[in-house]
């Protein structure tokens, strides 16, 4: 139980600081929130899943799971204010329920370990590609040159560990720096600069791309391409772009002031990260189909699209430096909050500073990172189960780990929170607030469980 030293949850503090402004915090969740998953994931796994149909169950994932787990995680996270594991464990006490939903902020800590490991690989790839960009080697490229460079690259186990190095270095400079010096100013001007960079490179794909087949692949669903397992990455991809399911936005909440609104928060959060996924989508298909190139090709897609359209635009080397560049930032403020949950943690239970627990945190990651850096070259044709190691380390968090722990903080804060509680944090009873419960306690697990049981094979196929 708790003792009666326990401060009202309106005066808990953080002990990290806490955002600025209401605007800082929706810029650290947003910059949270978009980065690899909206532009190197999103049209990769829409490729491989047949397009249409998969966007379709995307988006009502993202609307009908996505926007009330990520408000249950902010209010848990700030009626905790610490890192999510002490969070759950002095929620489950404070509502009477258990010490045990620790388990989930545990959870959260391990899938967070884990899909920094690879994502950390990836986003190497994009710091190595502001080189490449720079030095020119795209200029009138053709898909083969492109798709020869990208093979070439990846194939070198030496360049991937070495640029997996560089982010992971990057990484955890700026967590050890802390909440607002660290965190806050990196956010501010990446996402506004990406979204630019986007809109031109829209204008180019509407212009020299086959527009129109790219939209018919986006938007014409086929409902015969959707396998269980495509029903089951379209829920896993909601959670990975969103960047729920893990404590990194329960961490975040914690470091909220008491008067700014979740719902509003959350709201432009989601329509944000959304947007930029589906921009993304509209430049990458239009420019796979005018050069030839498979929409299911992987993780390879934007390596190799978006070099081939730069290096036919005219300041192409110029725009395309300026978009990994864009792209390495977009991905290193996620990075900073797949690592936030455990460097809290360690600072809150072991008394570590930051600093020293982001290198332990940070350093552990990239060693498990190697895993992933190698499973592209070296250990290219060790595969089991989903794939290579990378294909498996990715199943396992986005489409499991981050669902499961999603499906938990839904039925913490709708079934296992007291309603004032939870109506405290939301700003009372209204028609919102009966909004998010309905979606919290009924919807979002229901249909959880419903894509689990799908993929599992218990419930009948739509398609043969
Ligand atoms: N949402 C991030 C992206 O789309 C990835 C991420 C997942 C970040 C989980 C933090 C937590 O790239």
């Amino acid at each position: 139980m708790l003792s009666n030293q326990e401060p009202a949850t309106g005066k808990r503090k953080s002990l990290h600081g806490h955002w600025s402004s209401r605007m800082a915090f929706i810029l650290a969740v947003m910059g949270s929130a978009v980065g690899l998953g909206n532009i190197w994931k999103f049209p990769y796994i829409a490729g491989q899943n047949g397009g249409g149909a998969f966007v379709l169950v995307y988006l009502l994932c993202v609307v009908l799971i996505g926007m009330p787990v990520m408000m249950s995680e902010i209010l848990i996270g700030r009626r905790g204010r610490r890192n999510p594991i002490a969070t759950m464990t002095l929620l489950g006490a404070e509502e009477g329920s258990s010490r045990h939903w620790k388990f989930v902020g545990t959870m959260g800590v391990v899938a967070g370990i884990l899909i920094l490991s690879y994502y950390s690989v990836i986003a190497g790839w994009t710091v190595a590609y502001i080189l490449k960009s720079a030095s020119g080697v795209f200029v009138n490229a053709t898909g083969e040159t492109v798709s020869a460079e990208f093979g070439r690259f990846v194939g070198s186990w030496q360049l991937v560990v070495l640029a997996h190095t560089a982010f992971m270095a990057l990484t955890i400079f700026v967590v050890a720096r802390g909440v607002e010096r660290g965190l806050e100013q990196a956010v501010r001007f990446m996402v506004p600069a990406l979204l630019l960079l986007l809109f031109v490179l829209l204008i180019y794909s509407i212009t020299s791309g086959s527009f129109g087949a790219g939209l018919a692949f986006m938007f014409t669903p086929d409902f015969g391409a959707l396998t269980r397992d495509s029903v089951l990455a379209a829920l896993g991809q909601a959670f990975f772009t969103l960047s729920i399911g893990m404590g990194a936005i329960m961490a975040y909440g914690a470091y909220l002031p008491e008067e700014t609104s979740i719902t509003a928060s959350s709201g432009a959060v989601v329509i944000g990260d959304t947007s930029i996924a589906i921009l993304a989508g509209l430049v990458i298909f239009p420019l796979v189909f005018a050069n030839g190139l498979d929409p299911a090709d992987g993780p390879g897609l934007v390596f190799q699209t978006l070099p081939l359209a730069f290096g036919q635009m005219s300041g192409g080397v110029f725009f395309s430096t300026i978009f990994f560049v864009l792209l390495s930032f977009a991905a290193w403020t996620s990075g900073i909050g797949l690592m936030e949950p455990a460097v809290a943690y360690l600072v809150e239970r072991f008394h570590r500073s930051r600093a020293e627990a982001a290198v332990i945190v940070g350093g552990s990651i990239w060693l498990l990172g190697l895993a992933t850096a190698l499973s592209f070259n070296v250990l290219a044709d060790f595969k089991f189960y989903k794939g290579t190691i990378f294909d498996n380390i990715d199943h396992l968090t986005s489409n499991i780990l981050l669902p499961l722990g999603g499906l938990f903080i839904v039925i913490f804060a709708g079934w296992v929170m007291c309603r004032n509680s939870t109506a405290e944090e939301l700003g009372g009873h209204g028609p919102l607030y009966r909004v998010w419960r309905l979606l919290a306690r009924f919807v979002a697990p229901v249909g959880i469980l419903f894509v689990f049981l799908k993929a599992v094979g218990l419930l009948p196929e739509f398609a043969a």
